[in-house]
């Protein structure tokens, strides 16, 4: 019998294994980041319905950019069709997006396309999607740390020493947005790759051997009974 479902409200999801998929079948890599798109439409479309209110993809990470330069540029390619195309169905389908990262690695390009698919989708009032590009936990906490010290630059010794963990939460690209509840990563690989160091604190986390061009609604919908089944403590106990 299946356990009542508990529904998280911010599932994440670093998106791996479409290089192998494609080897798999004797294509090229591209062939996997090409397919992959899919999914991310699949389970945008899954989390929507299953009442997930946020759903936050690794799509590129700042290490990412250390692959093949042809690698990087269809990847870079590939983030600029689907933008494209993506943006009348996000509309349709009442998705608000966002994309967060270091920007100013983005092509100007890829930055205007997505200052306008961002722009056209936030009066949206279903799921937030957000999208990791050029994101690194270690660059975001930094760049918080440099944003906060420009704030305290001028003294407020007192209200500094006074401050909780929660007051740094601002400075971070993910302001704003309530911490992962559940962390998925597909393909088998059983680490974090600098994903959401802060954020994901006390993110449950589940791995999972299928790669993700095979990830769909199905193993979205498992996941969640997965995470059902999980017992957050938080450093307490019953
Ligand atoms: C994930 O798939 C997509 C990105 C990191 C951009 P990979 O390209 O890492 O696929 P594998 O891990 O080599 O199979
Ligand atoms: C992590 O996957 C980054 C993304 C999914 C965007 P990688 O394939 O880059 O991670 P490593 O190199 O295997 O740790
Ligand atoms: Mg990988």
């Amino acid at each position: 019998m299946e356990c009542k479902l508990k529904v998280p409200v911010h599932v994440s999801i670093i998106m791996d294994g479409n290089g192998r998929w494609a080897e798999q079948r004797g294509k090229e890599r591209f062939y996997g980041h090409s397919e992959g798109v899919e999914s991310v439409r699949a389970c945008t479309a899954a989390a929507e319905k299953e009442g997930v209110k946020y759903l936050s993809l690794f799509a590129f990470s700042e290490e990412n950019w250390n692959r093949p330069e042809n690698e990087v540029s269809s990847l870079m390619e590939l983030m600029l069709d689907s933008l494209q195309q993506e943006c009348r169905d996000l509309c349709k389908n009442g998705v608000r997006l966002l994309i967060l990262g270091n920007r100013s690695r983005l092509s100007d390009r890829l930055n205007s396309v997505i200052d306008n698919v961002v722009a056209k989708t936030s009066g949206n009032t279903g799921i937030t999607l957000i999208i990791f590009m050029s994101y690194s936990g270690k660059w975001d906490i930094l760049q918080a740390a440099k944003k906060f010290a420009e704030d305290y630059a001028g003294g407020l010794g007192s209200e500094l020493s006074q401050m909780e963990t929660g007051g740094f939460d601002k400075y971070l690209v993910t302001s704003g947005i309530p911490d992962p509840d559940l962390i998925i990563r597909t393909s088998g690989e059983e680490r974090m790759s600098n994903y959401l160091l802060w954020q994901g604190a006390y993110s449950e986390l589940l791995f999972v051997d299928t790669l993700w061009p095979d990830f769909r609604e199905a193993e979205f919908h498992k996941a969640l009974v997965e995470y059902s089944k999980r017992d957050r403590r938080y450093g307490n106990h019953k």
